[in-house]
C-alpha cells in the first residue's frame, strides 16, 4: 500500500523560515533522489510555492480543492526541478470537520513519496492538520521567542502520542553572534531545547544575505537555493537536512508496514532482521520484496535490504570494474571523515567466487548514482560517515531465499572472509 510520507514545517512564530525550507527542502530531496517524487503544498497564502515551482499556466487544482476532499494525486502539477505542486489559495476556509481528517485523506491517498506541507505561522485548523498527518514535524527556530512558542506544537504532537516525530531545526543562525566570550548564541539556543526535552537536528541553517535575495526584489519568481546560492554554506546545510530526511522516511516506511501487518516475507523473521531490514530499494525507493533481488549489507549499521534488478544494472554501469560472475561480490568501502573530507576514500571493490579480490576502484564524485545511494543504505549521510563497509551481492535472488537460514549463513560467511581480505590489504 502506498501512501505519502509527510514533513510538515511548522512555527507559530512568523518570518522564521518554514517556507524558504519547505521549498528548498523540495528541491534537495529531488536532487538526491532524481526518482523519488517530492510533491509540496501551502497552507499560507503567500504563494511562495506557486512562485518558486510553477511551469505553465494550468495547475492541476489548489489546496482549496484538497480540503473540499478531491484527492491529492489529482490536484499535484508537475513544477520546476521535477517537483509536483499543490497550487496555493487565496482565502482557504477550515472544513467543519475535525484537523485529523486531513490524516486519514493521505492515509487512503495513492500519492507516492515525500509531500511537504507549509504551514501559517498560526496554530489554526490547517496547521493542526498538518502537525497531525506528519511524519516528521519540522519547527524552525531562530530565537528564544520562536522556542517558547514551539511549546503548543509539541504538546499537540505529544497529545497525539507522536512527540518524537518532532524535531527543532535551528534557523537563520547568525553563527558569529555571541551571548559572550565562550558562548554563541545558537548554542545557547540549543542547549535551552534539549533542557526542555526537545529533539534538535544538528544541522543549523544559517542566515545568509545571498538566501535572502533570493525572496525579494521585484521578480515574480523565488529561486532555489541549489541554483542560485550553491556557494553559501546554507547549501551544505540543506543537502544535509535533505538526507536527514531522506533517511527518516525509510524508516518510518518499514515501520509502517511492519505494523500493518507487513509484507507475506517478513513474516517469522527474526526481530534483528525485521528492525534493520529496509524495505524499499535504495536506488528507486520503490518497494523492493516482491522479486528477485541484489542483497546489499551494511557492516555497521547492519541495515539490509534489496536492490531491483534493473537498478543494480545501472549501478553496476557506473564502475569501470568488469564484473564478469554472478558468483562475484561488490564491497564498497568508505574511508575517513567522509567524502567531503580531503583525505576520504570510497572505493569499490571487485570480489570473485572464493572471496578473492579481483580488482579496486576508487570512485570520485562523477560516480553520481552511488554517491547518491549510498546513504540509503548506511542511513546517514556519506559526509558524516567514518569507515562504512557495504556489501553487495551480483547475483539476484528471491528474498525469502535470501533470507533463510542456508543461504543467509553462507553469505555472512562471505562477508567475514571478505572483511577479513580488505583488513589484510590494509584497504578497511
Ligand atoms: N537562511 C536564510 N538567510 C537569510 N534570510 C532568510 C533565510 N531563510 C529565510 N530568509 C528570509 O527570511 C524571511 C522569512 O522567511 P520565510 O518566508 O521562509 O519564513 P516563514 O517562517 O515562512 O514566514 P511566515 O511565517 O511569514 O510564513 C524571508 O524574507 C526570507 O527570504
Ligand atoms: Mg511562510
Amino acid at each position: 500500500m502506498k501512501r505519502p510520507f509527510v514533513i510538515a514545517v511548522a512555527s507559530e512564530k512568523g518570518g522564521v523560515g518554514k517556507t524558504t525550507i519547505a521549498t528548498n527542502l523540495a528541491v534537495y530531496l529531488k536532487a538526491l533522489q532524481e526518482d523519488l517524487p517530492v510533491t509540496i503544498a501551502s497552507f499560507d497564502n503567500h504563494f511562495s510555492v506557486d512562485q518558486m515551482f510553477a511551469l505553465g499556466p494550468q495547475p492541476g487544482g489548489s489546496v482549496a480543492n484538497l480540503l473540499e476532499g478531491r484527492p491529492i494525486e489529482e490536484l499535484a502539477t508537475l513544477g520546476q526541478y521535477g517537483v509536483q505542486y499543490v497550487a496555493s489559495s487565496q482565502r482557504l476556509q477550515p472544513p467543519s470537520h475535525d484537523p485529523g481528517w486531513l490524516r486519514q485523506r493521505m492515509s487512503a491517498s495513492t500519492l507516492d513519496g515525500i509531500l511537504i506541507l507549509d504551514t501559517r505561522p498560526i496554530l489554526d485548523w490547517f496547521t493542526e492538520a498538518a502537525l497531525l498527518t506528519a511524519d516528521l514535524v519540522l519547527v524552525p527556530v531562530k530565537d528564544r521567542a520562536a522556542l517558547i512558542n514551539a511549546g503548543s506544537l509539541k504538546k499537540i504532537m505529544a497529545d497525539a502520542g507522536r512527540a518524537e516525530k518532532l524535531w527543532l531545526l535551528p534557523s537563520l543562525v547568525d553563527a558569529r553572534a555571541r551571548l559572550n566570550a565562550e558562548v554563541r548564541v545558537h548554542e545557547f539556543l540549543i542547549y535551552g531545547a534539549r533542557e526542555r526535552d526537545y529533539q534538535v537536528l544538528d544541522i543549523c541553517i544559517s542566515k545568509s544575505p545571498k538566501v535572502e535575495g533570493l525572496a525579494s526584489g521585484f521578480s515574480s519568481r523565488i529561486w532555489p537555493v541549489l541554483t542560485h546560492a550553491r556557494n553559501t554554506s546554507v547549501h551544505g546545510q540543506f543537502k544535509k537536512l535533505a538526507e536527514f530526511v531522506l533517511s527518516s522516511s525509510a524508516a518510518e516506511t518499514f515501520e509502517y508496514r511492519n505494523r500493518s501487518g507487513g509484507e507475506g516475507v517478513l513474516e517469522g523473521l527474526p526481530a534483528a532482521w525485521r528492525r534493520k531490514l529496509i524495505l524499499e530499494c535504495p536506488l528507486c525507493c520503490q518497494q523492493s520484496l516482491h522479486t528477485d533481488g541484489h542483497f546489499f549489507f551494511d557492516l555497521s549499521s547492519r541495515r539490509r535490504g534489496f536492490i531491483h534488478t534493473g537498478c543494480c544494472d545501472q549501478l553496476f554501469a557506473e564502475l569501470e570494474l568488469d564484473v564478469m560472475s554472478p558468483e562475484e561480490i561488490l564491497a564498497l568501502t568508505i574511508e575517513g571523515p567522509g567524502l567531503v573530507g580531503p583525505e576520504s576514500r570510497l572505493t569499490a571493490h571487485l570480489f570473485d567466487a572464493d572471496e578473492n579480490l579481483v580488482a579496486s576502484e576508487e570512485l570520485g564524485e562523477g560516480k553520481g548514482r552511488l554517491h547518491k545511494t549510498l546513504p540509503m543504505m548506511i542511513g546517514r549521510p556519506i559526509d558524516a560517515s567514518y569507515r562504512e563497509l557495504v556489501i553487495i551481492n551480483r547475483q539476484a535472488i528471491s528474498p525469502a531465499e535470501q533470507m533463510g537460514d542456508d543461504l543467509y549463513r553462507r553469505f555472512a560467511c562471505r562477508r567475514r572472509k571478505i572483511a577479513r581480505e580488505l583488513r589484510l590489504a590494509g584497504l578497511f
